[in-house]
């Protein structure tokens, strides 16, 4: 038995890739390297000590994803990383959005079913709660308004496996939003590569620091939180891969269902917090100046995660300094190359 995974190459699929290796899941990854390096598969391999068959081609493909699912009858679930997930890029690409991101997800659901395979593990997002929601989020409020297409493709996504859940409930289906993922494996030898000049946080300040870019720009201090920049539940990419491995097996336990798990770790930082966490775990000095808001922001989002801790069993274990550490250390090793 083995499973699909999309997107095996980027950020969070290697990540949950090794996982998986570890829990002795055979795995199958499917990447275009739209977003990620074909380097990568190699140390995945290197770290687990462990095999996989790989294509490279684009999910959204039906006629290569039939023949892999025609190759590959152990196939028994897929997870799916491959979506893009660049917020301002979105909204400058709105149809590449939705085209990737939607059509491919239908795509591989079509092909799912036309192979009666209907274990599914979604990358949500928390992005899905959008602007009205009090905090902590809680899975069960409804969803909010999204301020950008790759936001509105999650929302939507999530709509339509609600949908097809109704209409076939020997679907059995985990939808996972996840919160701001961070850090990198403690090897060292995987990690987040965003291309180009980074948008999210923690990218960015290990480019300040290893003198890539010149400083950091922390967008508004007059939020309403304690030092008023604002605050997001940064979690470890080790524990939000972990947390996959406990929803696949809960879906092999219920055999049918649909749920919905917030990963996160129940608690905020600041953007200033995280800025001396880095410091002081890394040495290492983060320019960095207070600019205006950045259009869409809000000030705190953070899970709560009764459910995912009761239900899955997962708890985010590794703290903020690892998260820094390893982030750092990922940067270090590739610059030594
Ligand atoms: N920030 C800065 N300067 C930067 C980058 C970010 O001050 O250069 C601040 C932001 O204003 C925010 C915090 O750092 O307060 C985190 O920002 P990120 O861009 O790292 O993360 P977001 O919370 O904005 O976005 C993340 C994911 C999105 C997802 C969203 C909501 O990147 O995919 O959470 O769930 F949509």
């Amino acid at each position: 038995m083995s499973i699909l995974v999309t997107g095996g190459a980027g950020y969070i699929g290697s990540h949950t890739v090794v996982e998986l290796l570890n829990n002795n899941v055979e795995v199958i990854i499917i990447d275009d390297f739209s977003n990620s390096k074909p380097e990568v598969l190699e140390k995945i391999k290197q770290i687990t000590k462990k095999d996989f068959k790989f294509y490279r081609m684009d999910y959204g493909n039906a006629e290569e994803l039939k023949k892999v699912f025609e190759e590959n009858p152990s196939i028994e679930g897929v997870m799916n990383f491959a979506g893009y997930k660049a917020v301002g890029e979105s909204v400058q690409k709105p149809l590449e959005y939705y085209t990737n991101n939607i059509s491919g997800t239908l795509t591989l659901l079509n092909t799912m079913k036309k192979y009666n395979v209907k274990k599914f593990v979604f990358s949500s997002s928390a992005t899905v709660y959008g602007e009205e929601n009090d905090i902590p989020y809680v899975e069960t409020m409804k969803t909010g308004s999204t301020t950008n297409p790759y936001g509105t493709t999650k929302v939507f996504i999530e709509r339509i496996l609600q949908d097809l859940y109704k209409s076939d409930t020997t679907w059995n289906i985990a939808i996972l939003r996840y919160f701001n993922p961070i850090g990198a494996h403690e090897s060292g030898l995987i990690g987040e590569e965003p291309q180009g000049i980074p948008n999210n946080l923690m990218p960015y300040i290990v480019r300040v620091a290893s003198g890539e870019l010149k400083e950091l720009s922390v967008f508004g201090n007059d939020y309403p939180t304690p030092d008023g920049t604002g605050v997001r539940d940064y979690l470890h990419v080790v524990d939000l891969a972990k947390g996959h491995v406990k929803a696949l097996e809960k879906l092999n336990k219920d055999q049918q269902g649909l749920h919905i798990y917030n990963l996160g770790t129940g608690r905020g930082y600041s953007v200033l917090e995280i800025v001396h966490t880095f410091e002081k775990v890394t040495g290492k000095k983060v320019q960095y100046k207070i600019v205006d808001r950045r259009e869409g922001d809000i000030a705190i989002a953070y899970a709560d995660t009764k459910k995912s801790h009761e239900e899955l069993g997962w708890i985010a274990e590794k703290n903020l300094e690892d998260m820094c550490k390893d982030s750092w250390n990922y940067i270090e090793k590739s610059q030594k190359k």
